[in-house]
């Protein structure tokens, strides 16, 4: 196979030579194109030396072999690895200034990318457009991993391990040009997880239970059945969401406090084809956040809280054309009888095409694995009912969603 490596300027560029030289000694063709700023961590020699070709940074050399059309339209695979900040941003606006985005855009071959940069740098919202971006587009995106990061910071961000990128690489070549299968193949679904944090000051906030389980879950079965995803996470416990950070159909936005939910979700919503708010979104904040932290010594302290405007309400006020859009409702009721009514009641003030209904208690409903939901649409009927795994009633809910589209 005719396998073209990418290599942006990043330390992680010496992990790239693992990656060239398991390709080689696989049997592939490997012609390297790294970015004039990446020789500065690993320079020319080393790339010819592991992929003996030779290697050129400029669209001005070869210029008779048209060699930065060349590389792109015979390669049957690129990787770039590592794929920085600024890399993946010029891929993402199709700049072409030097002979990878040339070959970038040359290219219809498979395309994945390593990212590698800074846990600020990839959790920041251009950063995370880009890779949206670049999913929507069809760009597999392997990692990054949560580590150890250059400088003695640890985070998300850190290159996946060379093997891996080679596995996954290798494997999306055997499955292209399959399109995604599935019942939810085709759309495009934006989901919320997580419980919003408030902020108090520089330390404290006002938070909730919400381990962000539930949401998780309905992301990777909307996935797992064909969607594209966008899933936009506020707080979330430990792991949940690292399985979705790798799945190839879901782009990971981070909003912490609810008003970053809302910019985020509102952002998100149009031209997908449904939205589903699973996020446990703080109804108050703090409205004058203090730049210092408060003091006991201060003495006795009064919280004024202010509304939180609903950001289900007004998804639905701006809903677009044929879009379905689904809300989550946790409610402490002492019976079924009185879970159903509530249900049915917000199902008709929030506006929405689909609420599923839950029941929470000190002991039911939030860190847990498990979870029992009742759906109510516009029927104003209790449609369907789940009990089990948090997928199970993922599951449950995108059957529901089928059914009313
Ligand atoms: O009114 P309640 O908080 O019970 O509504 C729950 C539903 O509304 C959930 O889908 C939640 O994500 C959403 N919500 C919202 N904005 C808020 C509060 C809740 O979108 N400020």
């Amino acid at each position: 196979m005719f396998v073209v490596v990418g290599v942006s300027g990043g330390i992680a560029a010496y992990k790239t030579v693992q990656v060239v030289r398991a390709l080689v000694t696989n049997g592939h063709e490997v012609h390297v194109v790294p970015t004039e700023d990446s020789l500065r961590f690993v320079g020319t020699a080393t790339w010819e030396a592991i992929s003996r070709h030779p290697v050129t940074t400029s669209v001005h050399d070869d210029v008779a072999e048209v060699r930065h059309v060349a590389l792109g339209t015979q390669a049957d695979l690129v990787i770039v690895a590592p794929a920085t900040a600024n890399t993946l941003a010029k891929m993402a606006a199709g700049i072409s200034d030097n002979l990878l985005g040339v070959t970038l855009l040359a290219t219809t071959a498979p395309v994945v990318v390593a990212p590698a940069m800074h846990t600020a740098m990839w959790d920041h919202a251009a950063t995370q457009a880009n890779i949206t971006t670049l999913r929507d587009r069809g760009v597999y995106v392997v990692g990054p991993a949560d580590g150890p990061l250059t400088g003695g910071d640890s985070g998300p961000g850190r290159m996946a391990e060379p093997d891996e990128i080679v596995a996954e690489a290798l494997a999306l070549v055997e499955r292209e040009p399959e399109a995604p299968a599935g019942d939810l193949a085709g759309l495009t679904v934006v989901v919320s997880t997580g419980g919003t944090r408030e902020p108090i000051d520089p330390v404290r906030y006002i938070g909730n239970r919400s381990s962000g389980k539930q949401g998780v879950a309905v992301a990777l079965a909307a996935a797992d059945r064909g969607a594209y995803v966008h899933l936009v996470a506020a707080h979330v416990d430990g792991s949940v969401l690292d399985t979705a950070l790798h799945h190839p159909r879901i782009a990971v936005e981070r909003a912490l406090t609810a008003a970053e939910m809302d910019t985020a979700m509102r952002a998100a919503a149009g031209g997908s084809d449904v939205v589903v708010m699973a996020a446990a979104v703080a109804d108050f904040s703090v409205p004058e956040v203090s730049d210092v932290k408060i003091r006991k010594e201060d003495g006795t302290v009064t919280l004024d809280l202010i509304e939180n405007p609903d950001i289900l309400i007004g998804l639905v006020r701006e809903r677009g054309a044929g879009q379905t859009i689904v809300g989550f409702a946790a409610e402490t009721a002492a019976d079924e009888a009185e879970l159903q009514e509530r249900g049915i009641r917000k199902r008709a003030r929030k506006g929405v095409d689909l609420l599923a209904v839950n029941r929470v208690g000190w002991q039911q409903g939030f860190e847990s694995a498990r979870n029992a939901v009742l759906f109510v649409d516009t029927s104003d009927q209790v449609t369907a009912r789940a009990e089990g795994s948090k997928r199970a009633v993922a599951d449950a809910l995108w059957d529901a969603v089928l059914r009313l589209r």
